[in-house]
C-alpha cells in the first residue's frame, strides 16, 4: 500500500506533524513519501492508495478558522479520484473551529473518501491521532460499513 502524506506549512509546525505521521506509517507499510504541496504533482495524488492531507489552521483565533488560500487553490487543482481514502490534518494554536468541515467541502466533491481527521498544537502526535492512524490504516470499507451498521443498530 502507497501512502502519500502532504502538507501546507508556515512556519513548520505542519510540516513536522507530517513527519510525525511519516515516521508511524512507514513503520507499519514501510511505503510512505512526505511532501509540501508546492512539491506534489496531481500524478502524485493518483499514485497513493491513502491519503493524509494537511494545512496550518488560519483565523481569527477565535472564530473564522479556515484553510490557506495556497491550500484552497491547491485542492481545486487535485485530481478527481473514486473514492480515495483520506485523512486530514491541521496543527494550530488555540481553536482550530470548523477546518475540517471547511477542508472536506473541498475535497468530498473530488471523490476523496474523508475516513478520519487528526489535530495538534504542537506537531505531536496524541492518542487520538495514533487511534485514527490505526483505523485509517486497517481500514477496509467492509468493516466501516459494518460500523457504521452496528452503530446505527444501538443508537
Ligand atoms: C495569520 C494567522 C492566523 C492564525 N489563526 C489561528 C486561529 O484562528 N486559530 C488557531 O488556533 N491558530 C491560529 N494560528 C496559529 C497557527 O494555526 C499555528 O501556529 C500553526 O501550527 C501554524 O502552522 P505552521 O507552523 O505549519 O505554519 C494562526 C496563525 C497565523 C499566522
Amino acid at each position: 500500500m502507497k501512502t502519500l502524506i502532504v502538507y501546507q506549512s508556515k512556519n513548520g509546525t505542519t510540516k513536522k506533524f507530517a513527519e510525525e505521521i511519516a515516521k508511524r506509517v512507514e513503520k507499519a507499510t514501510g511505503n510512505v513519501k512526505v511532501q509540501s504541496l508546492e512539491n506534489t504533482t496531481s500524478q502524485d495524488i493518483q499514485d497513493c492508495d491513502l491519503l493524509y492531507l494537511g494545512c496550518w489552521t488560519k483565523g481569527r483565533f477565535i472564530f473564522g478558522q479556515k484553510p490557506d488560500e495556497k491550500w484552497i487553490d491547491f485542492s481545486h487543482k487535485m485530481p478527481d479520484v473514486e473514492g480515495k481514502r483520506t485523512v486530514l490534518f491541521t496543527t494550530y494554536s488555540v481553536a482550530s473551529g470548523n477546518m475540517f468541515r471547511k477542508m472536506k467541502q473541498h475535497v468530498t466533491p473530488k471523490g476523496y473518501n474523508v475516513i478520519g481527521s487528526m489535530k495538534s498544537t504542537d506537531g505531536k502526535i496524541d492518542y487520538f491521532s495514533i487511534a485514527v492512524l490505526k483505523y485509517s490504516l486497517n481500514y477496509k470499507e467492509a468493516v466501516h460499513e459494518r460500523y457504521i451498521r452496528d452503530y446505527a443498530e444501538v443508537s
